[in-house]
């Protein structure tokens, strides 16, 4: 879990984004709703090339979360349409920065056209040793990534593929949907200082930023202060040192 050794800047190599505050903003613009989470889609984008620009192994993002299948249908409807249009727009520039894409959660309540276009993105983007991992959460929630992966793991039991001493931390991450484990950084936009059930597991050791300004207001300086602030923190994994 120690900083990457061949990353003389120490940077954090993993990162998480909860991308908070889409709403607040349309609201404070006078804008619709829709036109918040579209201005953050931008701001992904900005993001992303800091992340390539910077070496980072790979940033986890926070697009839906399971609890917010809550919202009403028109937002949800939305946000639909703008995955469709980002993947769309964005998966020619992320294959030629080298940007793998992967998406994980429950992707296949959002119905045929996501399940198939998120899936050729994939494929798509697929490479041996991208630049940057980009692992999209749609419809995730940390609570029943862990059940299903408890169900998983008595599943493989049951069948006898696993004795239970084979269960370890290293099993269970991999189980998991979450493609990275060992997050070193979650930042969260938006004021709140909560999870809202993103990488429950993965972030146990991670540093946490929350950031008072609004998603769409994020800019690249402010990652870079982000990651300059993380360079700054002594991290000590429980140990004396
Ligand atoms: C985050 O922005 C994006 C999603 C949850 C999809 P919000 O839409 O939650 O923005 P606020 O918190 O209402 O401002
Ligand atoms: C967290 O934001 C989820 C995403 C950014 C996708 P929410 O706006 O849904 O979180 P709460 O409701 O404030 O906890
Ligand atoms: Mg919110």
């Amino acid at each position: 879990m120690a900083n990457n050794p061949n990353n003389k800047n120490n940077y954090p190599k993993k990162i998480g984004i909860i991308m908070d505050g889409n709403g607040r903003w349309a609201k404070a613009n006078k804008l619709k709703v829709t036109q918040g989470h579209e201005k953050g889609v931008g701001v992904v984008k900005d993001i992303v090339e800091e992340c390539v620009a910077k070496n980072i192994e790979s940033l986890t993002i926070y697009a839906f979360s399971s609890e917010n299948w809550s919202r009403p249908k028109s937002e949800v409807n939305g946000i639909k349409k703008l995955i469709v249009k980002a993947i769309i727009d964005q998966v020619p520039e992320l294959k030629e920065q080298g940007v793998m894409l992967n998406f994980f959660g429950d992707v296949r309540s959002f119905g045929y056209e996501i399940k198939e276009k998120t899936e050729s993105a994939e494929d798509d983007t697929f490479q041996e040793s991208p630049s940057l991992r980009l692992n999209v959460a749609l419809g995730y929630g940390g609570r029943k990534d862990i059940v299903n992966t408890c169900k998983e793991l008595a599943i493989d039991y049951k069948a006898g593929r696993i004795k239970t001493n084979d269960i370890d931390e290293d099993m269970i991450a991999a189980t998991s949907q979450v493609p990275d484990d060992n997050i070193d950084l979650i930042i969260r936009t938006g004021g709140d200082k909560r999870l809202s059930n993103f990488l429950l597991f993965q972030a146990a050791y991670a540093e946490f930023m929350f950031i008072d300004k609004l998603w769409p207001d994020f800019t690249k300086d402010d990652f870079i202060k982000c990651l300059n602030s993380f360079k700054k923190v002594r991290r000590r994994f429980g140990k004396r040192v």
